[in-house]
């Protein structure tokens, strides 16, 4: 097959995978349920039809290795997720996959200084349990049996889920991989962002993944009688209301990113003031301590409006992840991919959005190739890529492959 046929053949896969959702009008994908049961045979399939030997670790990811690395050498790892958002693209996280697949189709007898390995992630988005990046985790070593305990909208314990889902909940951290068996991570995704579009370049090598932290914010006040006069009331949604704003003033005077995704009231009654009102924050820097700064003054802010408003304030901290900077080799081996394919000065920049590397980072050096996407556009139906531009994608993640071998020591 040439490059123009396996990139169609990448959109033909995003578009089947794209039909196995939990919504009937929409794209969404959580961990341990029959939807990624389904795609992660689908893919173990394709692996296979790439001359992978494959298999699910513990963790529920789909992992395969090249049949002519019968040995155990030290792999170099190419993967990324196939779990959504819900009402997500097609692209998030299966472009990678998919493009993996490819490349270990097209260097499946190749003689290369290390084994070839791409894993399909179970779990990167946290969309079911609220903690992110399980599956990567899990295979990195950095699991924590804490989480087994965490549950769904339904009440049902990531526990309970692996159950039903066929693994066994007590293994799950056995997915670790041993430190030295990768030689690396690559992984391919779409940017996410305009700044691909905005240069008029198909791909990007990625500097690093910006730092993280997840959190539950609650304000718990009164629930009255909408008769009741505005000075009797302790009104925990309008707290929530003044904090949101005040997050998105702040967020913008630091030059972070803040966003408010979800909220909900008790009772939830339009004639009753809310007595309860909790919302999630994902706070996001280029740095641990910029991300950290920023909380600070967020936090100020939420005690504040607690005590202007005689509310009580609640924090619950569901995800932390640090800056993840590119290993330089990996780093120079996507820059050197990009180049390959006529992209003489390819650029450079910075991931805001989260990453399984960021887990894989853990365990051994990380590379990302970003792939231009619509208006920048993810986490949505309207998400879109080129084919021309995932042709390129192929070509510079094999020519990356390919420069870590010639330049391995
Ligand atoms: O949230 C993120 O940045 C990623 O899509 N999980
Ligand atoms: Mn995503
Ligand atoms: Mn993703």
């Amino acid at each position: 097959m040439n490059t123009a046929q396996r990139a169609a053949r990448v959109m033909a896969r995003a578009d089947e995978l794209a039909s196995h959702s939990a919504l009937p009008d929409g794209i969404l994908r959580a961990y341990l349920t029959p939807e990624q049961s389904r795609v992660t045979t689908i893919a173990a399939a394709w692996m296979r039809e790439a001359g992978l030997r494959s298999w699910p670790d513990a963790a529920a990811n789909v992992c395969g290795r090249r049949l002519v690395d019968a040995d155990d050498r030290p792999a170099l790892l190419l993967g990324s997720h196939l779990d959504t958002v819900p009402g997500a693209g097609r692209y998030d996280g299966i472009l990678g996959v998919l493009v993996a697949i490819e490349v270990a189709d097209r260097l499946r007898d190749a003689d290369l200084p290390f084994a070839l390995e791409v894993v399909a992630f179970g779990d990167e988005e946290g969309t079911r349990f609220g903690t992110t990046l399980l599956g990567s985790r899990a295979l990195a070593g950095s699991w924590n049996d804490a989480w087994l305990d965490l549950v769904d909208a339904d009440g049902v314990t990531l526990r309970d889920a692996a159950t039903t889902f066929g693994i066994v909940p007590e293994q799950i951290g056995s997915a670790a991989r041993a430190p030295g068996s990768l030689v690396g991570y690559l992984e391919c995704h779409i940017e996410q962002g305009p700044r691909l579009e905005e240069l008029d370049r198909a791909l990007g090598v990625v500097t690093a993944i910006a730092a993280a932290e997840r959190r539950m914010i609650s304000f718990r006040g009164e629930a009255r009688h909408a008769a009741t006069p505005r000075h009797l009331r302790r009104d925990a949604l309008l707290g929530a209301a003044e904090a949101i704003v005040a997050i998105e003033r702040i967020a913008r005077e630091k030059s972070c990113s803040a966003t408010v995704g979800r909220i909900r009231v008790e009772p939830d009654a339009v004639n009753v003031v809310a007595g309860f009102a909790e919302f999630s924050l994902d706070l996001r820097d280029e740095t641990a301590s910029g991300r950290d700064a920023a909380w600070g003054y967020i936090r100020q802010e939420l005690h504040r409006i607690a005590g202007d408003r005689g509310l009580d304030v609640d924090v619950v901290s569901t995800h932390v992840a640090p800056e993840a900077p590119m290993a330089d080799a990996l780093r120079a081996a996507v820059a050197a991919g990009i180049a390959a394919t006529g992209d003489a000065t390819p650029v450079e920049l910075p991931s805001v959005a989260g990453h399984d590397a960021m887990a894989v980072a853990d365990l051994t050096g990380i590379g990302m190739l970003f792939v231009r996407c619509a208006g920048g556009i993810s986490h949505h139906a309207d998400e879109s890529v080129r084919e021309a531009d995932v042709a390129a994608a192929i070509d510079a993640f094999e020519a990356a492959v390919l420069h870590l071998a010639q330049t391995a020591v």
